[in-house]
């Protein structure tokens, strides 16, 4: 707008009124096509279909690429160069999606998705912790996934791993094997999804430079949930399973372990704030203590996600239902934020008192019973 007077004193007579009038409407249409400005993100890979990955490989990276939704320009070159990886990259982010909902089912905001590229919706735009759990744990989606894949042979670039032997095995084992490659999995995850967060130079003590600093943060704290807990996995051999020899090989965690631990990164997370140069993000409170590459950040304070908000991506607890024995977070005080429950009674039908039969038929009955469901006013 400034540069725009400038050139206005400069400019003769119809310049001055076209000028004006031109930037009036790119500032207009900038502000009504792009209401809410909905991220776009990878996370959408996590929602195709099988068949999309199946078309892959006949019509080839090129134009798949640029047809899938929610890569930035950066990742569709990466997806081009890495096309057999893509379908790791969706399972990954799939992996961390329903992680999401598995550890948020009994929490006013459950990680629910919509339907568009943005996959959470608008409350991605605030940079909550929320935000922070929903990266940290789609790149730890996509390291496993990816490693796994390694292991298993499906990608041309990578095998199994060639960790180092820990120095904690037994000196009789063997190691090696084909162990899940974590390495390669970390390098992929870390250059395909912090891609999109490099792509553009944010000034500082900006708004977009404070979200791509969290962004980047959390992606890393996902990847090490990962990778600073690698296992390890042995199988016996010797005579008829007398186990006398072992060979062991580098194994990825359970998943929900992961899910676990970075639930409790959520609930310690860290509240930050730009440095005084406006080009790093320290804590906010000195009483805590400084976060590290584990741990989860966060810019903003969440929402008590009561009621809806649609503009918001907010949805609400009413229709939720909650536990009526609980004092805690599913229970009906908290998830209905006090405006008091419905209750009715459900049939539910199961089946029940089941009896093995010789050989080899389970039979069971139909049993019938009515459970009490609560369901927030
Ligand atoms: C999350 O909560 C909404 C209502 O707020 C509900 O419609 C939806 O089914 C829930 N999703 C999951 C995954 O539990
Ligand atoms: C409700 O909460 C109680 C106490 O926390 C727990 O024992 C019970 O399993 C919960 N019920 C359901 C249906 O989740």
């Amino acid at each position: 707008m400034a540069q725009t007077t400038t050139q206005l004193q400069k400019g003769g007579k119809t310049t001055k009124l076209i000028r004006p009038m031109y930037t009036i409407i790119f500032c207009f249409l900038l502000v009504y096509i792009h209401p809410t400005s909905t991220i776009e993100m990878w996370w959408n890979l996590g929602l195709q279909r099988v068949e999309v990955w199946q078309k892959m490989y006949m019509v080839g990276a090129q134009p798949m690429c640029v047809a899938l939704k929610g890569l930035s320009p950066g990742q569709i070159r990466i997806c081009q160069l890495f096309y057999d990886h893509m379908p790791s990259v969706g399972r990954g982010a799939q992996l961390g999606i329903r992680e999401c909902q598995y550890q948020f089912r009994n929490r006013r905001w459950n990680c629910s998705t919509v339907n568009d590229e943005s996959v959470f919706g608008p409350v991605m735009e605030l940079g909550s912790r929320e935000t922070g759990f929903t990266h940290a744990v789609s790149s730890a989606g996509v390291v496993y996934s990816v490693s796994r894949a390694c292991q298993e042979g499906q990608l041309s670039r990578c095998g199994c791993s060639k960790a180092p032997r820990p120095p904690t095995i037994h000196k009789d084992w063997l190691w090696g094997d084909c162990g899940d490659n974590i390495e390669h999995g970390y390098r992929f995850a870390l250059g395909f999804i912090d891609k999109r967060e490099k792509e553009r130079n944010y000034p500082r003590f900006s708004r977009g430079l404070a979200r791509m600093l969290m962004n980047l943060h959390n992606n890393e704290a996902g990847r090490r949930a990962i990778y600073k807990h690698a296992t390890v996995s042995c199988k016996c051999h010797g005579v008829s399973g007398s186990c006398s020899l072992k060979t062991c090989w580098q194994s990825l965690p359970d998943f929900r372990s992961v899910g676990n631990r970075l639930k409790e990164k959520y609930n310690g997370a860290t509240k930050v704030r730009f440095n005084s140069r406006g080009t790093r993000l320290i804590r906010r409170d000195h009483k805590f203590n400084k976060p590290t590459k584990e741990d989860i950040i966060y810019l903003d304070d969440s929402p008590d996600y009561c009621m809806a908000k649609p503009e918001a991506g907010v949805l609400g607890t009413v229709g939720r239902e909650c536990n009526w024995t609980s004092k805690g977070l599913g229970g009906c005080a908290l998830m209905c934020c006090g405006r008091g429950y419905n209750s009715f009674r459900k049939k539910v039908q199961e089946r029940c008192h089941c009896k093995f039969e010789w050989c080899c038929e389970v039979k069971c009955d139909l049993c019938e019973y009515f459970v009490d469901v609560h369901v927030c006013k």
